[in-house]
């Protein structure tokens, strides 16, 4: 399995505190049959995003862990006006492996009503957002109608592992399985901070995705797709799944 989200790296952020700790984590992943894994410290007002240093954290975890998982590049960028304006001076900065996926964490504050505008212009600049854990996000849970447009015009989903099992709650794990069941999501990943609470392995929601869904489907959003997102290429999308017109999105947080 490919996992495009995760704070392995040491030092940078709010995820792993040592070395030791992200070994341990990197066993983790690979005992559950992770083979690819992608640092993606946070970007925003609280942890400063420094590419060098991050080459040089992978280079030495990797050293110190071993050849698997291969570790990858990446970035757990925030929406934030600084972020954007560097985003778009430099695209390859913030994307997966200096390519052309980003992923996008939203605030749990804000979403901003320009969005789809900020989206437009990351793809004018050759840059295709991956929506991170909406259905951890009491905000995006009443703009699912939003989250489903910005797809429509060319962004991507990525759900947690660990929503789908409940271990983020009954309502992630509900808005995790209405955008299962609608087609809207393309990637599922740990977003892994640490061993024993938010974990990197990914086996057990393969595992339920086979059997709630489909053994394809788990193929898709655990390999396949984020595989072509580590090496740069364009995913194969599946169709939105028909959804009779008077079936709403069923809402939390009002
Ligand atoms: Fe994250």
């Amino acid at each position: 399995m490919v996992d495009i989200h995760s704070h392995i790296l040491s030092g940078l952020d709010d995820g792993a505190a040592t070395l030791e700790d992200s070994i341990a984590m990197l066993r983790l992943a690979a005992e559950s049959g992770t083979t690819d894994i992608v640092a993606t410290p946070h970007a925003n007002t609280e942890f400063s995003f420094d590419p060098g240093l991050i080459g040089q954290k992978i280079a030495e975890l990797q050293d110190a862990a071993g050849p698997l998982p291969r570790i990858h590049r990446g970035c757990d960028f925030h929406l934030t006006l600084e972020n954007i304006q560097d985003a778009l001076a430099h695209p390859p900065k913030y994307a997966i492996n200096h390519l052309c996926y980003l992923l996008v964490e939203f605030s749990d504050l804000l979403i901003p009503r320009t969005t789809q505008e900020i989206f437009d212009r990351l793809q004018g600049a050759g840059l295709t957002p991956i929506v991170t854990h909406p259905e951890r996000n009491a905000l995006l849970h009443t703009r699912l109608d939003q989250l489903q447009s910005w797809v429509e015009n060319g962004a991507l989903v990525q759900v947690t592992a660990g929503s789908l099992l409940g271990v983020f709650g009954r309502t992630a794990k509900s808005i995790a399985t209405q955008l299962m069941n609608r087609n809207l999501v393309h990637f599922i990943a740990s977003d892994a901070h640490d061993t024993r609470h938010r974990t990197p392995v990914l086996r057990d929601a393969y595992e339920y995705v086979e059997k709630a869904w489909n053994p394809s489907l788990a193929k898709l959003l655990f390999i396949t797709a984020p595989q072509a997102v580590i090496v740069g290429e364009e995913i194969k999308l599946l169709d939105p799944a028909p959804v009779p017109a008077n079936k709403k999105w069923y809402r939390f947080g009002f």
